[in-house]
């Protein structure tokens, strides 16, 4: 390479380095996140606040950890992700065994009244269920419904707002296991008796906790982010009397930590991709800790990057065709595609821009997408390190295993590694990170099976 292109592939590399400067969060940014989240979490907790607080830390009645003795067979729903799934359960000791399937949820759905929501679910419930020959049993049934949910109970829960995708009138304020429960009857050909409504990070902790007995944060790093932990019953202090029980120690808090960020809380962080992402959204000012994090928003903060430096002439020498100028072209998929790549190969790379319209690019440029996709994604992963090493303060125990779920968590190359770096440096208790296998579903079924019981 001669001495003039090295030199000016180095000054662009400086000037990319400085547009993206926002995006790289210090230690002391994150630690000043903590204390905020911190507060914000206490506000939730505490009845005095709690109406006002940004950060619910809903009440989820969840009591009881499973032990491994759970039996029998349940049926699930998983409502709150890119798919709906309806799944059989058959718990015995240590034994598991799972039947599912997967329905898509048009958009139209997704935007459309609650009543055409819960009659297809209820539709694929019914199809499902007679598909097994189970429509003469009554099944119990856990109900994953993972957005915001104000519980009254194991079987009352009332949406709060909804979250991610989905805007379906005439739910908020409404108890959405009468809602399953209505449509169900308006069926009537199958008979379920729903034993309790949980948040998939609720599904994810228990899940992770049947095999794991450390387990005491469930995280959900996939098209939304969350996170629920082990509480003090005596600081559930939103809990309705009489409906739980103020002898057992533990209640599982749904912090709903997406919404983290509103009224300005994290403005010292917030960067103009951010506002950008929250402008075009559907919910605009809700849910930011969210926007920077989940796999709903990731593909489309790193698009915004790159048109950035596109504009400012610093990749694909100015140009751009037109799929990058496009809201929603850039897939999450694609940041972990193109950090999958070996160091200095970029066959992924180059594949994902010849789908967006862009050939023949040199190694530079695909070095300089991967720096983007790599620094979005490590913000991503810094943010809930943040959070969780928040509440691993909070809980001041050693040895806690975090169960975690989702996509992103999944499916990115480095996500797990970077998290165990930076929860490190920011707490100072052993922990533990676990993938959960299929938390939404089993979950579910652990939270139906120990109700059941209860009956
Ligand atoms: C959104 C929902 C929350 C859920 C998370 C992950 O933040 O509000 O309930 O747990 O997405 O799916």
């Amino acid at each position: 390479m001669k001495t003039s292109t090295l030199l000016s592939s180095a000054l662009i590399k400086q000037e990319i380095r400085d547009a993206c400067k926002d995006l790289v969060l210090p230690d002391d940014q994150l630690r000043l996140l903590m204390q905020k989240f911190i507060d914000e979490v206490n506000k939730g907790l505490a009845k005095a606040t709690h109406d006002d607080a940004i950060v619910k830390c809903f009440t989820t009645y969840v009591q009881d950890l499973p032990d491994g003795t759970e039996k029998g067979n349940f049926l699930a729903l998983d409502l709150g992700g890119t798919n709906f799934r309806v799944l059989l359960i058959t718990l015995d000791g240590q034994n598991f065994d799972m039947k599912s399937k997967i329905y898509a949820i048009p958009q139209s759905l997704m935007l459309g009244t609650g009543t055409q929501l819960f009659d297809h679910i209820a539709q694929c419930l019914a199809l499902f269920v007679k598909d097994l020959k189970l429509q003469n049993e009554v099944l119990p049934l856990g109900f994953t419904f993972s957005f915001p949910l104000s519980q009254h109970g194991l079987t009352e829960g009332y949406l709060v707002r909804w979250t991610k995708g989905f805007n379906c009138s005439g739910v908020i304020g409404e108890d959405v296991v009468a809602l399953l429960e209505e449509a169900i009857n308006r069926r009537n050909d199958v008979k379920i008796d729903v034993c309790a409504i949980l948040n998939d990070t609720i599904g994810t902790l228990m899940s992770c906790a049947w095999k794991n007995q450390n387990c005491r944060i469930g995280l959900i790093v996939g098209t939304g982010s969350n996170a629920c932990y082990v509480e003090k019953t005596k600081n559930a202090q939103c809990a309705i009397p009489g409906n739980f029980s103020e002898k057992k120690p533990h209640m599982l808090i749904n912090t709903e930590w997406g919404a983290f960020g509103e009224r300005g809380v994290l403005d010292f962080i917030i960067t103009e991709f951010d506002r950008a992402i929250d402008e075009n959204s559907i919910n605009p000012t809700k849910q930011l800790f969210e926007k920077m994090i989940s796999g709903m928003y990731m593909g489309e903060l790193t698009r915004l990057v790159l048109e950035k430096l596109v504009n400012a002439g610093l990749l694909f020498g100015g140009k751009c065709p037109g799929d990058l100028r496009k809201r929603g072209k850039f897939f999450t998929k694609y940041v972990s595609e193109i950090e999958n790549d070996p160091k200095g190969r970029y066959t992924n790379c180059r594949e994902i821009l010849a789908e967006l319209g862009l050939r023949n690019v040199s190694d530079q440029d695909c070095e300089n997408v991967r720096y983007v996709c790599s620094i979005v994604s490590r913000r991503a992963a810094h943010l809930v390190s943040a959070g969780i090493a928040a509440l691993l303060n909070k809980m001041g125990e050693d040895n806690v295993t975090v169960g975690i779920d989702g996509s992103v968590y999944r499916f990115h190359p480095h996500f797990h590694d970077l998290m165990t770096a930076k929860i490190s440096e920011l707490q100072p208790y052993k922990f533990d990170l676990m993938l959960s296998e299929d938390g939404s579903g089993r979950g579910a079924a652990l939270v139906a099976a120990v109700a059941s019981q209860r009956r």
